[in-house]
């Protein structure tokens, strides 16, 4: 593997609706950004992610961009953009936008041309189609529930494709003009000085035509899409041409949401002169789901979780650089997820922090995941802004679910959870906004806040500091950033255990993931001896067998 500039770094997703409201409207913005980059840089980030910010009717909260060359009003103005840029830059820290190109709005002007004339240039931007006896081509099920065929407004006898919501026609990639237009958005961006992009929902870009219909896996008669995307062959023409058009003249840092490629396909997405410079491991995040919706998703144990990461890391080897992350704005918090219910505390969210961050790959913080937030609690349906939950709610009540239990789903998988405002302060509004927030805030405020934190030394706040600064410690960076990732005791239940093991030194993550004590046997390795660089307790016991672990508790060990 290439030795790349931003290995070493450490990269934080910003939600830009949630993070900061400089103006009062309830709505985060790009001044509230620049107003927190000190708080970032502090905290160990270095490279920013910021979910769109492009003008958009926000249907699906900015995934629908209705142009690409302007912010929109509500996150700011392009000279907060280029302030933005500059001021990371000042302070040696990387911008990423989100790339959103397998779709684009109904608002979008190329599909208001594409209503006006199907047949014409921008018709063909899109994939739209007859309707033969009422019904589309196919019966593929659209992400956010429903066929993904919807009447092309103004022609009641044509539809049009959209693979999530109907308000997010599906660009057609095969059309040579479309990908120019991506390329010339991608390059203007560039440009500007953005380092990079998160590349979103990308593996949908390739369709397997001609449309068939496929085996109907739910009693509505239809088939998830995902059945089609495994027989769509070719995706890797088009993001090759992306790459050598846009990224890799640049040297530009992307990162790919990538779903469902292949094992063996690792090494063109992300190898050296892959693809992508990274993509994240969803392994986790996708454990226990069902092709039935949420109701059916069976939950995850901290040992599942434990498999999940290294099946990840056995897979990916030295063959590129993963991202790793507990959660983002799609999923619920990390603790709340990752941690057995009612057990998510200091010392566990310390824990699962320092497993995650310190495997092999790029480790990324979501907003307010360092303060340990958790998932918010919803008590109706009318409290709820998510498209996805809306969605997951009506089919599960349609199909005589009960309301409590569809809502239940909802506080556990919804993608409010991890949407709610930052948390600064313990004041109104946790500090995020002096208006009304747009998305209620978290009523556990007053206790997990930024300012609380920040003042507290033991505070999830102040160990992310820390994991952060040991990772870029000059004396163990080589170590954590390349050396080799080797389980330890990975059978062993309540166990999550790996050495990272560098060509003149050998660290050990060694983490007790439940809440009673036990003795873990330590790798005879050098002179038994070792230093701690990290750990979540005041604390550590060694006794003949090995370390006497509290609940929860965590450690990073140099073994001498
Ligand atoms: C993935 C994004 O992360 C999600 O928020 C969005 O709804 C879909 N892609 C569609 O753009």
């Amino acid at each position: 593997m290439k030795r790349q500039w931003w290995h070493g770094k450490c990269a934080y997703q910003i939600y830009p609706k949630s993070f900061c409201d400089s103006n009062g409207d309830g709505i985060g913005d790009l001044q509230g950004i620049i107003s927190r980059l000190d708080y970032l840089k502090d905290l160990g980030a270095d490279i920013l992610w910021l979910s769109p910010i492009f003008v958009s009717p926000l249907a699906d909260e900015g995934y629908d961009i209705a142009d690409y060359y302007n912010i929109d009003p509500r996150f700011g103005t392009m000279d907060d953009m280029d302030e933005l840029i500059a001021e990371a830059k000042k302070r040696d820290m990387y911008i990423l936008m989100d790339l959103v190109v397998n779709h684009c709005s109904d608002e979008h002007e190329w599909f208001r041309r594409a209503c006006e004339d199907p047949d014409g240039k921008y018709g063909r931007y899109f994939y739209i189609e007859d309707f033969k006896d009422g019904k589309g081509p196919c019966n593929w099920r659209s992400y956010f529930g429903g066929s993904v065929w919807e009447p092309l407004p103004g022609h009641p006898d044509k539809c049009y494709l959209h693979a999530f919501h109907k308000k997010q026609p599906d660009l057609n990639w095969e059309n040579p003009k479309v990908r120019e237009e991506v390329c010339q958005i991608i390059n203007w961006w560039l440009d500007k000085g953005l380092a990079g992009f998160r590349i979103d929902a990308i593996m949908n870009i390739k369709k397997a035509l001609p449309y068939r219909d496929y085996p109907a896996d739910r009693g509505d008669g239809l088939s998830s899409i995902v059945n089609m995307l495994h027989d769509a062959k070719g995706v890797g023409t088009f993001l090759t041409e992306m790459r050598d058009r846009t990224f890799a003249p640049h040297g530009a840092f992307t990162v790919g949401e990538v779903f469902d490629a292949d094992p063996e396909e690792l090494p063109a997405f992300i190898g050296d002169d892959g693809y992508f410079s990274s993509m994240f491991d969803f392994a986790p995040a996708i454990f226990g789901h069902s092709g039935q919706g949420w109701m059916l998703h069976s939950g995850i144990t901290p040992d599942d979780y434990r498999n999940c990461v290294f099946d990840t890391q056995a897979r990916v080897k030295d063959i590129g650089f993963i991202s790793n992350i507990i959660e983002n704005h799609d999923e619920p918090r990390g603790v709340s997820r990752y941690i057995p219910e009612g057990e998510a505390c200091p010392a566990s969210k310390k824990l699962l922090a320092t497993v995650y961050f310190l495997t092999k790959g790029l480790p990324w913080i979501y907003q307010g995941q360092e303060l340990g937030m958790e998932n918010l609690p919803v008590s109706c349906i009318e409290e709820v802004d998510d498209i996805a939950s809306i969605d997951n709610y009506k089919v599960a009540v349609a199909s005589g679910i009960p309301k409590e239990d569809a809502l239940r789903a909802i506080s556990i998988h919804g993608r409010d959870n991890a949407r709610s405002p930052f948390q600064w302060t313990g004041g109104k509004n946790a500090g995020f906004t002096t208006g009304t927030p747009w998305l209620r805030v978290n009523p556990n405020y007053v206790s997990i806040n930024r300012e609380d934190e920040a003042a507290d030394e033991d505070s999830v706040l102040n160990y992310y500091r820390r994991l952060t600064r040991l990772r870029k410690d000059p004396a163990y960076a080589e170590t954590l950033v390349y050396g080799d990732f080797v389980p330890w005791l990975q059978d062993r239940p309540g166990v999550m255990a790996y050495l990272r093991r560098g060509e003149d030194k050998t660290i050990l993550v060694m983490g007790n993931f439940q809440k009673e004590p036990q003795v873990i046997p330590l790798p005879e390795t050098g002179d038994g001896s070792y230093t701690v660089l990290l750990n979540n307790y005041p604390d550590l016991k060694k006794v003949p067998e090995g370390l006497a672990m509290e609940g929860y508790q965590a450690v990073v060990l140099h073994l001498r």
